[in-house]
């Protein structure tokens, strides 16, 4: 197996999954630094003892150890995101914050001595915290324009040294976490629909607003949308439940179409119409809707649901609900199995958008045991992570074979880091073991495992190697 040239094979993170240092160098906090336990349990008052983002993986002062680990394995992009509250603190200060700007020219200079392209998601999961609680995140309309100082601002500064943009993390999954994915301190059972559809139109056009500016100002950029891909199969061929999936994949697709056709579907109307939702939208919105839509379509792929008028709902702690598939095995952690749904999800979606797709996201958290490695350190000998990357890069390359055109593919968690969904740190994803457990003990050493050397024969064979 061959991949295109040039495929830009790399690993993912998020900044508030590793870098620590919450309150440094004039940062100011996010909603993660008041979710100790993920989406498991509501916010906290302020920054609490067992929140394990408040140290991270210690990124933000390891990260010159960090990325050469991630050149020796051979990594062509690194994606991470800016830290929205390290640059401006509150969200809606006038002046942004010279020490976090710094921060990232320092990063990304670090990535570049080695050939690494950076990957920046602008908003990951980390809406500061001050936009939450004073404006209840994007259900609030003046969101946008401290969105869009904000991105003027790091285009403006890190033009030249970052080509490739998405503008929000996941951003489908608003309408099951609202505070994690919207900054939206109302929980959801309280929160109407036409708030939650009001905040995704919010983001929308702050998205929209933002391929505009890139396009103005580094011409060179190419700006992707990023939603978590679902795969969903029907439970049975029962025309019933076909429709259910049918109408379960438009909650999905609705964010893709925004991104990339520019326009609200008939189905959302519909369903706006029904449920008696209002969105309130400008012509002036709509129009830079339909004129700024995103150069490439990326996602994230772990797992596969099912919907359908039977079937159990699943008990694992997915960010997206759904059906249980009784083919699939699971992770530890409950979520669904399925390297094919990858190769469909590829397919279905340059079918749909006809756009090239960007794997920014994929990967196996389990837990791990650091053992001696026979020579004086240490490693994990984490085969599933293997068998699990290989059998999605295999169907991956299935669709290169069919025909989708793929730019690339970073795995999660490159490096291990704390799980946003429960906060842990044994939620391993990384071809790097961190020394530190989930009481927040440990060195924080890094220790490569196997999949480390695995990997890095795959990039340096650009996918030869997975027929070994
Ligand atoms: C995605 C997010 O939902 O999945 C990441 O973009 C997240 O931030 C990843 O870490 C894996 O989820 P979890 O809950 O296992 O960390």
């Amino acid at each position: 197996m061959k991949f295109p040239e040039g495929f830009l094979w790399g690993g993912a993170v998020a900044a508030n999954q590793c870098e620590g240092a919450y309150n440094e160098d004039g940062k100011g906090l996010d909603i993660q630094d008041v979710m100790p336990k993920g989406v498991l349990t509501g916010p906290t008052k302020e920054p609490t003892p067992d929140n394990l983002k408040l140290t991270g993986i210690d990124f933000y002062h390891r990260y010159k150890e960090d990325i050469k680990l991630f050149a020796e394995m051979g990594f062509k992009v690194f994606r991470t995101s800016i830290a929205w509250s390290r640059i401006f603190p509150n969200g809606d200060d006038a002046e942004p914050n010279e020490k976090g700007l710094q921060f990232y020219d320092d990063l990304f200079a670090e990535c570049h001595k080695y050939g690494i392209e950076p990957l920046v998601t602008i908003s990951h999961y980390e809406t500061p915290l001050h936009l939450a609680e004073q404006y209840n995140g994007w259900v609030n309309h003046d969101l946008i324009g401290f969105y869009e100082r904000y991105v003027r601002t790091i285009f403006n500064r890190y033009k030249g040294k970052v080509k490739y943009w998405l503008t929000f993390n996941e951003i489908n999954s608003v309408l099951r976490q609202p505070l994690l994915s919207g900054g939206i301190l109302t929980p959801r059972e309280e929160l109407s629909l036409s708030d939650l559809y009001q905040a995704c139109h919010h983001e929308f056009v702050a998205s929209a607003l933002a391929t505009k500016l890139a396009h103005e100002i580094m011409p060179d950029a190419k700006v992707g949308r990023m939603i978590l891909a679902l795969p969903i199969y029907p439970l049975t061929p029962a025309p019933d439940d076909v429709l259910a999936v049918m109408e379960a994949n438009h909650f999905n697709d609705f964010f893709g179409d925004m991104h990339v056709r520019g326009r609200y579907p008939g189905y959302m109307k519909r369903y706006f119409r029904e449920q008696g939702i209002t969105v309130n939208m400008t012509a002036e919105e709509e129009k830079l809707l339909a004129e700024n839509t995103v150069d490439f379509v990326s996602f994230s792929y772990y797992s596969s649901l099912c919907e359908g008028r039977k079937g159990k709902e699943s008990e694992s702690a997915n960010l997206m609900g759904g059906k249980d598939n009784p083919y699939l095995k699971k992770s530890e952690w409950g979520w669904t199995i399925d390297p094919q749904g990858l190769r469909y999800v590829l397919n279905r979606y340059y079918d749909r958008w006809q756009k090239p797709l960007f794997i920014v996201e994929n990967g196996l958290g389990a837990k791990d045991v650091l053992v001696d490695d026979g020579k004086g350190g240490k490693t994990v000998e984490d085969d599933y992570r293997i068998e699990f990357l290989h059998d999605h890069l295999v169907q991956l390359g299935e669709a290169i074979k069919d025909g989708v055109p793929v730019m690339g593919y970073t795995t999660w968690g490159c490096i291990d880091l704390v799980s946003a969904s429960t906060a842990q740190m044994s939620k391993r994803y990384g071809f790097i073991y961190v020394d530190r457990n989930d009481d927040g003990t440990g060195s924080l050493a890094r220790y490569p495992k196997k999949s480390f050397y695995w990997y890095q024969k795959v990039i340096a064979s650009n996918g030869a190697a997975l027929d070994e």
